[in-house]
């Protein structure tokens, strides 16, 4: 049981003192969550690797699942990657800071605690003021998964962090809710085509500007929850899940297929929660617990209040969770993406 600290801080412009003593817990060993621009991250010195260890214990995360690197200034990339591509170098000029994870070949410095005994570093420069100024204060990179237990949706509030992680890290920067709300962009430009790991905050259409036609990994548009080998490690599990059974809809009729799911499972006495969006709000029967993630006309606020939504139905305690699935662009590839990984239940419209 650690003794964790909460500081608040403001997210734009955070005290630098308040801050200090978090990068301090880093330099020590510890275990820091802090706010990132995508979701919060949970934080240590990569170049400890019982610190990192110490990361997977307070996640129960298993230890094949690679942590991504969190850098604040080029000149960090020294210690980690032994190469840049042309094109990693190209999506850097135009991404960082930002919402973008580039996988690199790695330098032996890099524990393999790190990246799970991988020849490659997961690496991004995160575009938010808190995780900035941590890794500077810190002055080393930080490695740091999703600051969630294993499993459970990604934490987009201090709140989250500290319903998951309370008591099992050092300290908790509390920097309100994250921006994005979903995980950034994974891709791998080692490979011929270049390839999409995980769909994020940035689409395919964004990068391809860039890196050209690219492939899309097995892992980040299954339907059903990936059984092999996956590219990114982390996308063969169920996750990003609520507690409660999930079903989600697909195809061109959705609102038919929902109302006849809803009525069968309301028939059988199931406590049913509805996840939609604005649009649809008011179309669903008395009893059904509905939350509305915003219209669909702002993709970003629906993928923003994705992950509260999913832990705000565990609160309530529902046996189903039924859920729309949106268009596949832009943004909502991303939020698509989870919901999936969260389902245990496809149903085509
Ligand atoms: O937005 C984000 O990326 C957040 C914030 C905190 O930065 N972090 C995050 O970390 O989502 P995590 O651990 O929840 O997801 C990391 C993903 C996993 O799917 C993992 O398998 C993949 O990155 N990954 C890490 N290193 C990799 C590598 N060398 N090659 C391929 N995939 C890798
Ligand atoms: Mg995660």
């Amino acid at each position: 049981m650690f003794k964790t600290e909460i500081i608040k801080v403001d997210p734009l412009n955070p005290d630098p003192e308040a801050l200090r003593k978090a990068a301090e817990e880093i330099g020590k060993g510890g275990l820091v969550a802090f706010p990132t621009e995508t979701v919060y991250g949970l934080g240590a010195d990569v170049f400890n690797p019982m610190a990192v260890l110490r990361i997977f214990k307070a996640k129960e995360r298993p230890p094949d699942n690679p942590l991504i690197v969190h850098i604040a200034d080029i000149e960090q990339l020294d210690k980690l990657a032994k190469e840049i591509p042309y094109m990693a170098k190209k999506l850097m000029e135009k991404f960082w800071p930002g919402p973008l994870t580039i996988v690199l070949p790695k330098k032996e410095l890099v524990p393999d605690e790190v990246t799970a005994g991988l020849t490659t570093v997961a690496v991004r420069m995160p575009a938010h003021p808190v995780s900035l100024q941590l890794i500077r204060l810190a002055n080393r990179p930080i490695a740091a998964p999703s600051a969630n237990l294993s499993g459970r949706p990604s934490p987009t509030s201090a709140k989250h962090v500290i319903d998951d992680l309370y008591g099992r890290v050092n300290c908790i920067i509390d920097g309100g809710e994250t921006p994005f709300g979903v995980e950034s962009t994974i891709i791998d430009v080692n490979r011929r085509p270049p390839i999409l790991l995980r769909p994020g905050p940035l689409a395919p259409e964004d990068l391809e500007g860039i890196v050209g036609k690219m492939a899309i990994s097995e892992a980040a548009i299954a339907e059903r929850p990936y059984e092999g080998l996956a590219e990114a490690p982390g996308m063969k599990y169920r996750h990003y899940a609520p507690e409660a059974e999930l079903i989600l809809i697909e195809g061109g009729k959705v609102l038919k297929k929902v109302s006849e799911t809803l009525k069968k499972l309301t028939a059988e006495g199931k406590k049913v929660g509805m996840l939609t969006y604005e649009e649809h709000r008011k179309m669903y029967p008395k009893g059904v617990f509905v939350i509305s993630l915003g219209s669909i006309k702002n993709p970003y606020s629906i993928a923003h209040n994705l992950f509260s939504a999913l832990r705000r139905f565990d609160e309530e305690v529902m046996d189903v969770i039924v859920a729309e699935g949106l268009p596949q662009r832009g943004i909502f590839f991303a939020v698509n993406n989870r919901l999936r990984k969260a389902s245990s239940l496809i149903i085509k419209g």
